[in-house]
């Protein structure tokens, strides 16, 4: 079974797809569902599309449906991370995020982080009434309260210590886990106990805050915005290791599964609608067959 789909993007619906693959084999699921009212994959040719629902309580539910049945085939120490967008309806902000996050934790997911993606790119609009959107949510979800998760895969750089940094004594300290800053230069600034050292000084950096700066994805045969590489990036090397299994249960282009290929992951994808099942299909194929003629080289 497993060398049947690794690397593989299932045509289906998800609701029934999802039902045939193993039980506890993935350590991640990186995925981008269709926002509530926004577009037609299938160009009106498949009833079971989500996010055309006519009502927002039908959209929630089928996810909650989707994610309850994906839930028994994530690895207990895995982690689901969810990309939502929101909806306007009749001038109004559904909030459509929060809704699935809410129903997805009241179906049982332990909701870790709720993660802000800011596109410093996002396309302008004509709107002059209300400010002009440019975020989308990133929800982490565990099924436990114990699951893996590698900080130090994702840190960013210090701020706190930085040149700008009114307490540049605190810079001395980089990398010296003895030497706490409230013996050293800041004259025993209490904010700067041995607690806060691996916040402040660790070499790697700082942990991976709740807003990420990430440009918009481009990839130009699809017809739809595509997630970008770097966001699925954090999200793959914060709960994977090399060899670990990656689902993406609503393909699209197949970004999900590019990364996760071109890092060593292995991959499994779902898709409703043929055309693109077949376009990630082929995009995966590509890095799959590019990594093999690199190990060939280096095994040599
Ligand atoms: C937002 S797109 C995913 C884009 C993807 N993250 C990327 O970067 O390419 C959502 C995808 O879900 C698919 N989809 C919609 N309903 C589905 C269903 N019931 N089962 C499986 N896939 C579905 C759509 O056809 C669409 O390709």
């Amino acid at each position: 079974m497993n060398d049947l789909i690794t690397n593989k993007v299932l045509l289906g619906d998800v609701r029934e797809v999802a039902k045939l693959l193993p039980d506890n084999h993935f350590q991640a699921i990186i995925t981008s569902p269709p926002y509530y009212n926004l577009r037609d994959y299938s160009e009106g040719k498949l009833e079971n599309e989500i996010g055309k629902e006519l009502s927002h309580v039908e959209y929630v539910s089928n996810l909650v449906e989707v994610f309850t049945i994906l839930k028994s085939k994530l690895k207990n120490d895995g982690l689901l991370w969810l990309n939502l967008g929101d909806t306007y309806k009749n001038k109004m902000l559904l909030g459509m995020p929060w809704r699935v996050a809410l129903a997805l934790q009241d179906s049982g997911w332990i909701l870790r982080s709720d993660i802000i993606w800011h596109k410093p790119n996002a396309m302008p609009s004509s709107i002059k009434d209300r400010p002009t959107t440019d975020h989308e949510y990133i929800f982490m979800f565990s099924k436990n309260n114990e699951y893996f998760y590698d900080s130090d895969a994702i840190r960013e750089p210090h701020k706190t210590f930085s040149e700008d940094s009114k307490m540049k004594g605190g810079r001395n300290h980089f990398g010296k886990v003895n030497g706490t800053p409230e013996k050293g230069k800041n004259g025993g600034n209490s904010n700067l106990h041995d607690g806060r050292w691996n916040q402040a000084f660790h070499p790697k950096g700082r942990n991976k805050r709740t807003v990420w700066e990430i440009p918009l994805g481009k990839f130009k045969d699809a017809h739809f915005a595509v997630y970008p590489e770097k966001l699925v990036e954090i999200c793959l090397f914060a709960s994977t290791k090399e060899n670990d299994f990656v689902l993406d249960p609503f393909t699209g282009a197949g970004t999900t599964g590019v990364v996760a290929c071109r890092n060593s992951r292995k991959f499994v994808g779902i898709e409703l609608v043929d055309k693109y099942q077949g376009m990630s299909q082929k995009r995966i194929d590509e890095v799959t067959v590019q990594s093999s003629i690199f190990d060939m080289i280096h095994t040599k």
